[in-house]
């Protein structure tokens, strides 16, 4: 039985006897030995995949909503609102559903991949689209819920990335030690902030001997922390990651700083191909932006950046399954062919 991150890592979270130990069975998630990855990786470094894609809503984002609803119960909060690129939303949606809030989720028209928001709408969430960036969506939530008394649940919400922090005590948990770099997707920046703060939370408590070199991975069309300057009009495939002014920018780039690591970019050619790389040779279908990781990964191994790595660690974010169009769009549409044993026997290529 899977007991949920608030259980599992009560000792490292800030919780007080008045917080809800709510759970959907968030956490423990697979740490996915990658041979295909490795291979291509070379050098005899050991990849792992954090698949995150195994938490229920489907996304990594369900350790931080976890504790932001046991935090906005238990503050009597009656709802929550986020924008979000989707998986966000998701999130927010089933545990406001599960645990009794309302929710309201603002997303990018067109935008957004359809699964998220059928996740949404399906667990009862207020859904607005409005026209424009995640950015513009953001910056009216926040306001927008100030003024309305409803508890904000975007990564700016310090619960979020505290819970967030749980992936980071489970990779060391798994390996035995942190590991030598870890790999990650950075939209809004929230998660590789977590990721370092539960490292150096472990590292100090004495629970993990060494640091991992923080390597973060922006879409070249939405890439703000390497370009230097807010993207107005953000672009990629990747629609997770299509964000042009990050909230935990500040975050970001000490985690890069402090470890030694870097934030680099990938295009949309590269994410595609590491996404399709994943899923056919390591059968695991993350969505697009979960694959920026191992996009990065292959990049930084190509331009000599991964000096002395044994173990590295990319974390694949969030499911394949939530963006269907993305999945149909590379592959083509599925063969029809007339329901008699011959015609599925040509179109096999058995006849
Ligand atoms: N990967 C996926 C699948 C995401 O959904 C996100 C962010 C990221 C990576 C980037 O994480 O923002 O912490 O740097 N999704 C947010 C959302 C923005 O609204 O669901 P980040």
């Amino acid at each position: 039985m899977r007991r949920g991150v608030l259980a599992v890592h009560a000792d490292c979270l800030p919780l007080t006897g008045q917080t809800p130990r709510i759970s959907l069975g968030e956490g423990e998630t697979p740490l996915l030995p990658a041979p295909a990855v490795a291979r291509a990786v070379g050098g005899g470094i050991k990849v792992w995949l954090k698949w995150e894609g195994a938490n229920p809503t489907g996304s990594f984002k369900d350790r931080g909503m976890v504790l932001a609803i046991a935090k906005a119960l238990e503050s009597g909060s009656r709802a929550v609102a986020c924008a979000s690129t989707g998986n966000t939303a998701a999130s927010a949606a089933a545990y406001a559903a599960r645990f009794g809030l309302k929710c309201l989720v603002v997303v990018p028209a067109g935008h957004i991949a359809m699964g998220k928001l059928a996740q949404a709408m399906v667990c009862g969430a207020k859904a607005v689209a409005v026209r424009g960036s995640f950015d513009q969506a953001l910056t009216i939530v926040r306001e927008l819920a100030e003024g309305h008394g409803v508890t904000l649940v975007n990564s700016v919400n310090p619960f979020r990335l505290e819970g967030q922090k749980t992936a980071a005590f489970e990779v060391v948990d798994d390996l035995g030690c942190a590991p030598d770099c870890l790999c990650l997707p950075v939209g809004n920046a929230g998660n590789i902030t977590a990721y370092w703060a539960g490292f150096k939370q472990y590292h100090a408590a004495g629970r993990a001997a060494s640091l991992p070199r923080m390597l973060g991975f922006q879409a070249a069309g939405a890439a703000p922390l390497v370009t230097g300057a807010p993207v107005l009009k953000p672009e990629t495939f990747a629609t997770a990651i299509r964000i042009g002014a990050p909230a935990s920018r500040e975050g970001a780039l000490a985690a890069r700083d402090e470890s030694g690591g870097l934030i680099d970019s990938v295009t949309d050619e590269e994410i595609r191909q590491a996404w399709i790389l994943l899923a056919r040779e390591e059968g695991v279908f993350a969505e697009p932006a979960s694959a920026a990781s191992v996009a990065g990964l292959l990049k930084a191994s190509r331009a000599g950046r991964l000096a002395g790595a044994r173990q590295v660690v990319c974390v694949l974010t969030g499911h394949g399954l939530k963006d269907p169009e993305a999945a149909f769009g590379a592959t083509g549409q599925v063969e029809q062919v007339e329901a008699d044993i011959g015609s599925v026997a040509r179109a096999a290529g058995l006849a």
